[in-house]
C-alpha cells in the first residue's frame, strides 16, 4: 500500500523558513564562501580563478521575480539539477551534506521534495540574505 505513506509524507511536509539559519551560515562560511563570497554576494576569493563565476547568491528572489527558487536551490546543492552534473563548476555536495534525502520540503508549487536537514539549513540561511 502506497497511499498511507505519501499522506504522511505529505503532512512531513515544512516550509523550509521553519529551518535553522544559523547552522546554514556556518555550513555556508565553511563550504560556499571560497567562491560565493562571505556575503553570499559572487565574490569568495576563490573567484578570480574561475572560468564561469559565481552566483550572487542574494539576489536569486529577485532574479526569479520576486519569489525565492527553493526547489532549484536545493537540487543545484544537492546536485539533482542536472546542469551540475554536466559541466558547472559547482561542486556537488548531495553525499557530503549526508547523502539521505530524508525531509520533505513543499516548495512554492505545492511539490513536495526530498532533501536533507543541512540542505535546508543552508537554503534557510540563504533565504534569510535575499535583498528586495
Ligand atoms: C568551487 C566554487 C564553488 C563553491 C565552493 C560553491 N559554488 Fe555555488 N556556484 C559556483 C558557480 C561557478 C556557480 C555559477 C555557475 C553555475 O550556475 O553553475 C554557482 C551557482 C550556484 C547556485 C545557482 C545560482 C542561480 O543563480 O541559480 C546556487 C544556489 C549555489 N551556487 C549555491 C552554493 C552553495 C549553497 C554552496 C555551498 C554548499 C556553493 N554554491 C558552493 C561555484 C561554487
Amino acid at each position: 500500500m502506497r497511499l498511507p505513506f505519501v499522506l504522511a509524507f505529505l503532512a512531513l511536509a515544512v516550509p523550509a523558513t521553519a529551518q535553522n539559519a544559523e547552522e546554514g551560515q556556518a555550513l555556508f562560511r565553511t563550504h560556499c564562501a571560497t567562491c560565493h563570497g562571505l556575503a553570499a554576494t559572487g565574490d569568495g576569493p576563490m573567484a578570480s580563478v574561475l572560468v564561469i563565476q559565481p552566483s550572487n547568491l542574494t539576489t536569486l528572489s529577485q532574479r526569479n521575480g520576486g519569489a525565492f527558487p527553493l526547489a532549484r536551490v536545493i537540487q543545484r546543492i544537492d546536485g539533482r539539477d542536472p546542469l551540475v552534473s554536466h559541466g558547472s563548476p559547482m561542486p556537488v555536495y548531495g553525499d557530503y551534506f549526508e547523502g539521505v534525502f530524508d525531509v520533505p520540503v513543499k516548495t512554492d508549487a505545492g511539490q513536495p521534495i526530498l532533501t536533507s536537514r543541512p540542505v535546508l539549513d543552508l537554503v534557510s540561511y540563504l533565504q534569510s540574505l535575499q535583498v528586495k
